[in-house]
């Protein structure tokens, strides 16, 4: 089986775009690939975090993960921290990485830009250890959406360039990773202006849809956000991207196609849609949140399964920071 890993940010609530970005599709994919799953505290601090509710929020996101379907039996997961060598390649790879390759990330700039003086290091090394996360378990590909494309290709870069400068005449360190992007909801975009990305950082609460929204919220946020003032509704009209990215969500949510959509709901008004979408993201996203409510009420079983994560997580990931270190001359005594 093809080895795949992926992570997401205990920051917030987890919303419709990390799901139809990533969750969904690691569900989806489970029993296909060999998996490893992971939530990424260490990436949540690069940005300011009260820490009641990091530990909060690593808690909710891993909870997220099994209730949308995410089964330990078939998939490790892990907290990132957990894991110390995530850590310690970083360091090593940090002294490997031209620090202009780092200035030039578009989230960085665009972090920095936000943040102005008080901009942390860990912001700028950002994608060292996501690097770190993925090249530690030698993947195949890694499942993700359409913001994070520039990380990936920053974690071939350094791999290739790690390989070149310190496996000359021993085996590759590191395996080449490839992004794994869906053809649908790669980029779900607010529904609060559809040409920015539904994102956890947006002020406005009524932007994102969040898996643990009730049904009352949803059908909120849904009758509240921008539409147009066309007739019917179609795909990809340039001038209707919120158009597009609520079908989008409704594809999803309903498991039908494009075409199906649009023999469906393509003469409909935004009045007589809006409640069907409501409905059908409340209907897909009920037995998430029950599981949600289960996992929560009984945190030994999580713990377990977060404990038994890291420990194979471990084994993997030792095992080629040993390779690493060795590579570098950092070794052990021997
Ligand atoms: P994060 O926490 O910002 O997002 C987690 C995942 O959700 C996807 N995503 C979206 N997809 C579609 N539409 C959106 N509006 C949207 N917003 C977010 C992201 O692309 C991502 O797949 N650096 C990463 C986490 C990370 C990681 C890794 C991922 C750390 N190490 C190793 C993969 C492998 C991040 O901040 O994702």
């Amino acid at each position: 089986k093809k080895r795949i890993v992926s992570g997401v940010q205990p920051t917030g609530n987890l919303h419709f775009g990390n799901y139809l970005g990533a969750i969904k599709q690691w569900v989806d994919n489970q029993d296909k690939y060999d998996n490893f799953f992971f939530v990424v505290d260490l990436h949540a601090i690069t940005v300011p975090q009260d820490p009641k509710n990091l530990k909060a929020g690593v808690i909710n996101a891993a909870a997220t993960y099994l209730a949308a379907g995410i089964d330990p039996e078939k998939s490790k997961v892990f907290v990132q921290s957990h894991v110390g060598a995530h850590a310690e390649l970083t360091w090593l790879l940090t002294c490997a990485t031209p620090i202009n390759w780092l200035e030039k990330m578009i989230q960085f700039k665009e972090k920095k830009t936000k943040q102005g003086e008080n901009v942390g290091t860990g912001l700028l090394t950002y994608p060292v250890l996501m690097a770190s996360d993925i090249l530690l378990y030698r993947p195949d590909l890694v499942p993700v959406g359409e913001d994070q494309r520039q990380h990936l290709e920053l974690t071939r870069d350094l791999a290739r360039r790690f390989n070149d400068q310190f496996c000359k005449r021993r085996r590759k360190t590191f395996k080449d990773p490839q992004a794994l992007i869906v053809k649908e909801g790669a980029r779900v975009m607010s529904l609060t202006d559809g040409t920015s990305k539904m994102s956890k950082s947006d002020p406005v609460e009524g932007s994102r849809i969040n898996l643990t929204d009730s049904p009352d919220v949803i059908a909120k946020k849904l009758r509240r956000c921008k539409t147009d003032m066309h007739q019917g509704l179609e795909w990809d009209n340039p001038d209707r991207p919120e158009c597009t990215n609520l079908l989008t969500i409704y594809q999803a949510v309903t498991g039908k196609t494009r075409e199906e959509v649009s023999l469906e709901v393509g003469d409909m008004s935004w009045g007589t849609f809006k409640p069907l979408l409501a409905d059908a993201t409340v209907e897909h996203l009920r037995p998430l949140q029950a599981r949600y409510k289960d996992i929560l009420e009984d945190r030994s079983y999580l713990n377990k399964v977060l404990r038994d994560g890291a420990e194979a997580a471990d084994e993997v990931a030792s095992e080629t920071l040993g390779w690493a270190k060795e590579a570098m001359g950092i070794s052990s005594l021997k």
